[in-house]
């Protein structure tokens, strides 16, 4: 019988420099496999604890402790146990942690863990990740939201929506898909260019220049688009992550890029225009965390219209999607694991979300690494769509990368593009 026979984690680097854990998971039957534990800069306020050190190292960003708990009382419960069991294994680390957020072990030593389990059980199993995770099932192809002008806090621009992407809905397969979406990024940086516009990257790869407001970024993905010989639309859409909370103070949200200080209402009246002016599909964290009634009000307004994802007001925890559920709250999810700290837990969100007809998107941070679990783990899950930054930069090509790999592994994937906003 196959058993866990070690567990360690290292202090790595993620692609913004600042330090994260990478967790390893040795075998007995000398199975190695490590994963690294992302992170993020817009973080919702009920993600599970991202546990740093706060001490003189790294600015107080260190994660010795959170690596120290793995290399002791997580390898001290796990060290001998089967690690084909990934509901057990995550069920120990919560008991072990004890709190509801993972504020005592800290999320990143949990989720390292977890992740860095699966793998090694389907490498021991001489199965890839995504085939151990959803087996047989396991077939579509996630459409990407490539983010491909970056503003809010992963810019030091004054744009305040935080992600303008593109969709390539109308393609046949993935690897054209993304073809499509790369001679669009690179188009985008000759318009930009010949505009006198600098093209330094964002932390999620795509462009950062100032614009005149909010709504020129979206003119010039157009202009590329159209330019690279593609129809805006039917062959490639538009979303929008605004991750409103960054900019919402004292019930009103501020849109430094137009002058505006905006009610709700006034808000998704601004929305509203956009959707009616320009081909978008999906609007992300279209209203603050805490404005639920802000909310309630964007989904019954546009949820005919469009994909309403939620991230900082879900953070992925299955009880307060619950809670947007019984609210009509949003129709769609952001999934990101190290929000809410396991493997196991971030599948139960995503049962409770296809259960009730809430979409789902599997997401990267902007603070990434090498490490592509989300690729495998996005068409393991069935999601059919993924997140994870421009056509550009290692971190985020790690991911489109894998999933030209497991395209070309599966031979029948499918790429369902068009048929995801046929609401
Ligand atoms: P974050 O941003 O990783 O910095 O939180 C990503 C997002 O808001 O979707
Ligand atoms: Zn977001």
């Amino acid at each position: 019988m196959v058993y866990i026979d070690d567990i360690y984690a290292d202090e790595v680097l993620d692609s913004r420099g600042n330090p994260t854990v990478r967790a390893t998971v040795v075998l007995s039957d000398s199975t190695v496999a490590s994963a690294i534990v992302p992170s993020g800069a817009s973080t919702g306020k009920r993600e599970a604890l991202e546990l740093r050190d706060k001490d003189d190292r790294f600015g107080g960003k260190g994660v010795l402790k959170a690596c120290e708990n793995v290399n002791v009382s997580i390898a001290d419960e796990l060290i001998g146990i089967s690690p084909f069991n990934q509901a057990e294994i995550d069920a120990l680390l919560k008991e072990l942690d004890g709190t509801d957020n993972y504020s005592k072990l800290g999320a990143n030593a949990v989720l390292g863990v977890s992740m860095a389990v699966a793998r090694a059980a389907a490498l021991s199993l001489r199965v890839p990740l995504y085939k151990y995770l959803g087996g047989s099932n396991a077939i579509v192809l996630p459409t990407p939201m490539l983010n491909i002008i970056n503003g809010g806090a992963h810019a030091d621009n004054d744009v305040d929506l935080q992600e303008y992407m593109i969709m390539p809905v109308g393609f046949d397969d993935f690897k054209e898909a993304l073809r499509a979406s790369s001679e669009v990024y690179h188009t985008l940086k000759k318009l930009l260019n010949e505009d006198g516009h600098p093209t330094a990257l964002g932390d999620e790869g795509g462009f950062a220049p100032n614009f005149k407001n909010n709504e020129e970024p979206i003119e010039y993905i157009l202009k590329a688009i159209e330019k690279a010989g593609y129809k805006p639309s039917d062959e490639i859409a538009i979303a929008l992550d605004a991750a409103s909370s960054e900019f919402y103070k004292d019930g009103k949200y501020e849109l430094k890029g137009d002058n505006k200080v905006l009610s709700a209402e006034e808000l998704v009246e601004f929305y509203e225009n956009l959707i009616n002016k320009y081909p978008i599909v999906s609007l992300e964290d279209g209203m603050a965390e805490d404005d639920w009634e802000g909310w309630q009000i964007l989904t019954k307004k546009l949820k005919d219209k469009i994909q309403l994802v939620g991230d900082d007001v879900f953070v992925t925890n299955p009880k307060i999607l619950q809670e947007g559920i019984d609210k009509g709250v949003a129709n769609s999810i952001l999934i990101k694991l190290n929000q809410i700290g396991t493997v196991s837990e971030t599948m139960k969100t995503i049962r409770l979300a296809h259960r009730n007809d809430y979409t789902c998107v599997v997401s990267h941070r902007s603070g990434e690494s090498e490490d592509a679990f989300i690729a495998d783990f996005a068409v393991a899950l069935n999601t059919g769509q993924i997140k994870t930054g421009a056509p550009a930069r290692g971190e985020r090509t790690a991911k489109y990368n894998r999933l030209l790999s497991i395209e070309r592994e599966l031979g029948y994937g499918e790429y369902i593009g068009k048929e995801l906003f046929k609401r």
